[in-house]
C-alpha cells in the first residue's frame, strides 16, 4: 500500500519522509490556505525531496481553465498529479490531461458511479473523501469497498486514494480493502505506530535489563 502524505506543511512531510513513509503528497486549496504561504514556492521545496506524486488541485470550474491552469502546474515540478473536481467539466479536462500524458487525481469523489466515470474518463487516481461522508452518517469505507471492486471488475489502471482520512482505523480497513493509496494527515500518521502493550512491553524490558547489567 502507498502512503501519501495530506498536508502542504514542508516540515510535517520531511518528517514523514524521513521516516520513509512518503510514497506522494496530496494538497488542496484549504490545506494550501493554512500555511499562508507562497503556492508554487511550497511545491517547488516539497519536490526536492519528494520524489512521488504530489497533488495540485485547479481552481478553475470550466474544462479549458482547469486544461490551462493544469498544463501551467505541471510545468512547476517533475512530479505533478493535478487536482481536477468531479464534475462533467472536470472530465472533460481529464480526458484532454490523459492524452498530453498529465497525470490527474479526480477529487471530491463521493460515490460509485463518479469513480467509473473517472476511470472511463483516464483519471490517473480518484479520491473518495470517506471523513467527509462519515461527517454526514454515510459509510466512507463501504464506498472504497465499492470502488476497489469495481475497478477490479474491469482492470481499470486508475488508482484509488483513500482520502479525507480522520483515524488510524481508517488507515487499517482501507488497507484490508486493497485500496492503493491512502493519503494520510500527519497527525493520523504519528498515532498508527502507538500501541500501549509495546510501551508497558519496552518499559519491562528495560527493567529487567537493568537486573542482568547489575548481575554482570
Ligand atoms: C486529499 O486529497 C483531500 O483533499 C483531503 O483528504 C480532504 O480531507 P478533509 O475531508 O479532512 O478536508
Amino acid at each position: 500500500m502507498k502512503f501519501f502524505i495530506d498536508t502542504a506543511n514542508v516540515e510535517a512531510i520531511r518528517k514523514a519522509h524521513e521516516r520513509g513513509m512518503v510514497d506522494g503528497v496530496t494538497t488542496n486549496p484549504t490545506l494550501v490556505a493554512k500555511e499562508g504561504r507562497d503556492f508554487r514556492q511550497i511545491v517547488e521545496e516539497i519536490a526536492s525531496f519528494v520524489e512521488g506524486p504530489i497533488s495540485l488541485e485547479v481552481v478553475s470550474e470550466d474544462a479549458e481553465g482547469m486544461i490551462e491552469e493544469a498544463r501551467e502546474l505541471n510545468g512547476w515540478i517533475d512530479n505533478a498529479a493535478i487536482k481536477i473536481p468531479m464534475t462533467w467539466e472536470g472530465l472533460k479536462a481529464v480526458r484532454v490531461l490523459a492524452s498530453e500524458d498529465i497525470k490527474t487525481n479526480v477529487t471530491l469523489c463521493f460515490s460509485a458511479n463518479q469513480a467509473l466515470l473517472a476511470a472511463k474518463a483516464g483519471a490517473t487516481f480518484v479520491s473518495p473523501f470517506i471523513g467527509r461522508l462519515d461527517d454526514v452518517g454515510h459509510t466512507g469505507m463501504q464506498l472504497i469497498a465499492d470502488v476497489v471492486q469495481i475497478y477490479a471488475n474491469y482492470g481499470y489502471d486508475t488508482e484509488v486514494i483513500v482520502a479525507s482520512i480522520r483515524h488510524p482505523i481508517h488507515v487499517y480497513e482501507a488497507a484490508l480493502l486493497g485500496a492503493d493509496i491512502a493519503t494520510i494527515p500527519p497527525a493520523v500518521l504519528d498515532k498508527m505506530v502507538n500501541h500501549p502493550l509495546t510501551d508497558v512491553g519496552i518499559k519491562r524490558f528495560l527493567a529487567d535489563w537493568e537486573r542482568v547489567k547489575k548481575k554482570s
